[in-house]
């Protein structure tokens, strides 16, 4: 099968891996390009992942993937949300579940992801049981070459916030973070194969895998495809 290029707005190594892996098997080749980033400024995770996808698409000129994802608290009224990668650099009110102001603190990945997770720790402090449950949600955003939206993909992970983190793996709010579909062991706790089969991440691109296959079949005029499309 001869390879199509598809670009990811991303310039992780990892993320490229992992989208290789599943859409390879298609026939597609993914890309990263290297165009500034633009500002995340949706009020969700849908809306940022078009933002970016038509951004890099009309950068690239070329059929486009990009993402956004996060971690939602329902009692916390859907924090930290778009804002889980800063979320320690922000002012919140969480009986609103709403962020008054952020203020960039500049500091380096790892010790923000730390404070970040500090952070919530603090605010679900008093919350117990089912007040605690969580899940991560990925949505993935496709785009045409002229930066026209062509479809979206979400997907999530359920589980519940511990008290206090468990494991050495992943990255973000993994340690905190134990999931249903990994026998309550935190996404830290499991390696990374176990963890991507069940991620928010893996079951949108499933749906990616699904409509992108619907339209080769629209494109060839071939099978039975044209029935999943959209
Ligand atoms: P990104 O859009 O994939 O960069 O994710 C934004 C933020 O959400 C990250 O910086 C993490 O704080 C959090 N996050 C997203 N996915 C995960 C995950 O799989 N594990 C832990 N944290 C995550």
């Amino acid at each position: 099968m001869s390879s199509h290029p598809i670009v990811l707005g991303t310039r992780n190594p990892g993320k490229l891996r992992e989208y290789q892996s599943i859409l390879g098997e298609l026939g597609y080749e993914m890309v990263s390009v290297d165009a500034p980033e633009p500002e995340e400024t949706a009020p969700d995770f849908e809306g940022n992942a078009r933002l970016k996808a038509t951004a890099y698409a009309r950068y690239a000129g070329a059929l486009t993937l990009a993402e956004d994802a996060g971690l939602v608290v329902p009692v916390l009224g859907g924090l930290p949300g778009v804002f889980s990668a800063r979320f320690a650099d922000c002012e919140v009110d969480p009986s609103l579940g709403k962020v008054l102001s952020y203020t960039p603190s500049g500091r380096p990945r790892p010790s923000l992801d730390e404070a970040n997770r500090l952070r919530l720790l603090e605010l679900l402090a008093g919350h117990e049981g089912e007040a605690r449950r969580a899940y991560f949600q990925m949505v993935i955003a496709v785009a045409d070459a002229d930066g026209t939206i062509l479809f979206t993909a979400s997907g999530e992970a359920y589980g519940r916030i511990l008290y206090e983190p468990r494991g050495e793996g992943g990255f973000g709010y993994d340690a905190l973070f134990a999931g249903d579909e990994t026998d309550g062991f935190t996404f830290a706790e499991v390696d990374a194969a176990r963890k991507n089969a069940v991620s928010h991440r893996r079951k949108a691109l499933e749906k990616v895998h699904t409509w992108l296959l619907a339209r080769q079949g629209l494109l060839t005029g071939h099978g039975e495809c044209h029935k999943l499309a959209q």
